[in-house]
């Protein structure tokens, strides 16, 4: 059996229809009910369903085969497993805001809210731009509108959030959008089934 870490949520469900269209459906999921292993009997494969930031840790460690995790979450923890195809769902871009009237001041060090710790790194040591990063999990948004921070490294995906917050983006870091990773045991002896499954959507991608 497949193990196929599948990241819970927006974009799980996207994973989910996608894989549905190359034969891997398991209706199981759709009974909207707490269990976190959903066995497909049809299709030999079983879904885990966990954290998006933790699709790399499982596949990593072999705990699932093969799974779903956004470029940025890749670029950040860098986990070592292999990015066999870009899916083009979940699109969005990494990217520095601030406030609107936002104004840089280049001879003070800048503190940067963020949780992608080491992209913010790069990014600005590519700058030569001294920074202090405030590692924040979650509504990252709050920082600059408090003062805690000058500006953020952030998904941006509709703008909404940021629109509505009277934020705005100052620059463009990356462009984000799901891969499909797998881990590198699970490539050499399940080799068959998942170059299949790669195969399938690389064509359903194609259409
Ligand atoms: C993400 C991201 C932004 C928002 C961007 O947050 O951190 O806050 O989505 O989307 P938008 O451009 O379409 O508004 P998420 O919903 O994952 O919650 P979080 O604040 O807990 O990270």
């Amino acid at each position: 059996m497949l193990n196929i870490a599948l990241p819970k949520g927006r974009l799980g469900d996207q994973v989910l229809s996608l894989f549905s269209k190359i034969g891997y459906e398991c209706a199981a999921i759709y009974e909207n009910d707490r269990r976190l292993v959903l066995e497909s009997p049809e299709s030999d494969v079983r879904y885990l369903l966990v954290k998006p930031s933790d699709v790399a840790i499982y596949v990593e460690y072999g705990a699932a085969d093969i799974g779903v995790v956004g470029k940025d979450i890749l670029l950040d923890s860098a986990p070592d497993v292999y990015e066999l195809l870009d899916l083009g769902i979940g699109k969005c871009r990494l990217a520095v805001a601030g406030k609107e009237d936002y104004a840089e001041n280049r001879e003070a060090v800048l503190r940067v809210a963020t949780k992608f710790q080491n992209v913010t790194k790069k990014y600005y040591s590519s700058l030569n731009r001294d920074i202090e990063i405030i590692k924040l999990n979650g509504s990252i948004e709050l920082a600059p509108i408090l003062g805690l921070s000058d500006v953020i490294v952030d998904i941006v995906e509709s703008g909404k959030t940021l629109r509505e917050n009277h934020l705005k983006v100052l620059e463009e870091i990356v462009p984000v959008s799901a891969r499909l990773i797998a881990n590198r045991a699970s490539y050499l002896f399940k080799n068959d089934l998942i170059m299949d499954i790669m195969r399938k959507l690389e064509e359903v991608l194609s259409l």
